[in-house]
């Protein structure tokens, strides 16, 4: 009797341990949801991550890579970071106003960078810090600024100056500064997920959009738009955020290898995104199904003198402080326009 419940002990002592030697051996697993195509410079960038991340790690961390909505579209994805079903994520930075923190909706301002040097001045600056410290009472941390780039128009009409895109309805991110600079425009703006974009311009349930030929590309979107005009009126840029609870939950370790694979990531997302949209207007161009057309110096100035006033009237959204910080940091100078 008395083996038999020796014997019982010590098996049920050896099953716990297998059990536990299991669990050691369990990766931890990271689900990193985004609503682009795997060939864009945000999905090339977390299958980059994810490679960075199994390989810093040992192994110990998984990160699974969602592509084009499959688990999320852009404002469930927002809720279930929050919630912790998936731990990562990289809206683009028009989509933050629906949680709440408004400020993100500055970089949508119509040509408030010339280029991506002045984005890094703002995006490593203190304002980068100061809009990501605003994410965490929402139990979000941001840990990084990935680049897509600059926006031309589409539609199926030609889009030379500003009051061609007058009537038109235009498919936008949820932002209201994209709102009010497609008002500025005569357009209709209409906020749709980005998933559901390609389905409303083919059956005419909107008429344009906006988007970096990356997006327009790989969404196949330039074979239901006639014509894409490069305007690069405005900036389209990612944050990458994680569950806050999650994160500082992981072992000190384990956390300081992913923020080398992510400082790594980071580098690679913004080194190829230019190239990326280059071939991407190369691969629209060559498809022959669209018309792509590279506005004259005076024809985009014409673009910026009607949109330029958007950042005047958004300072109650974004802030003025917000706007004259991106300012401060770019040297922007709204009164030599
Ligand atoms: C869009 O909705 O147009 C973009 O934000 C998609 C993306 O993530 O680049």
């Amino acid at each position: 009797m008395k083996l038999r419940v020796l014997l019982a002990g010590l098996s049920a002592g050896l099953a716990l341990l297998a059990s536990q030697m299991v669990w050691a051996q369990q990766p931890i697993v990271i689900k990193f949801s985004h609503v682009v195509a795997a060939n864009t410079p945000k999905g090339k960038a977390a299958d980059f991550f994810a490679a960075k991340a199994a390989e810093l790690t040992g192994g110990r961390v998984k990160v699974e890579v969602y592509p084009n909505s499959t688990l999320y579209k852009d404002k469930e994805e927002i809720e279930a970071l929050q919630l912790g079903s998936v731990q990562m994520l990289a809206p683009s930075l028009s989509k933050f106003g629906p949680l709440g923190v408004k400020e993100f909706e500055a970089f949508d301002l119509p040509f408030i960078f010339d280029g991506v040097d002045d984005l890094r001045k703002v995006t490593n600056g203190p304002l980068g810090k100061q809009l990501f410290d605003k994410l965490q009472p929402k139990g979000i941390l941001g840990l990084a600024y990935w680049d897509n780039g600059f926006k031309s128009f589409s539609a199926n009409k030609p889009i030379r100056t500003p009051a061609d895109l007058k009537g038109l309805k235009m498919r936008i991110q949820s932002s209201d500064v994209l709102k009010t600079q497609m008002r500025e425009l005569g357009a209709l703006p209409q906020v749709m997920a980005f998933g559901e974009t390609y389905q409303a311009l083919q059956t005419g349930v909107v008429d344009g959009t906006e988007n970096p030929h990356s997006n327009l590309y790989t969404q196949k979107m330039h074979e239901v738009q006639k014509y894409v005009t490069v305007t690069d009126h405005g900036y389209l840029g990612y944050a990458v955020i994680v569950n806050k609870k999650f994160w500082e939950g992981l072992p000190p370790d384990v956390r300081k290898s992913l923020e080398e694979a992510m400082a790594q990531a980071t580098r690679y997302a913004n080194q190829i995104a230019q190239v990326e949209n280059d071939n991407a207007l190369e691969a629209v161009k060559k498809s022959g199904k669209t018309t792509v057309y590279v506005p004259t110096k005076e024809e985009r100035a014409a673009f910026k003198k009607v949109l330029v006033g958007v950042h005047k009237k958004m300072e109650a959204r974004v802030g003025k402080e917000t706007i004259e910080a991106i300012y401060k940091a770019t040297g922007f100078d709204p009164a030599k326009l």
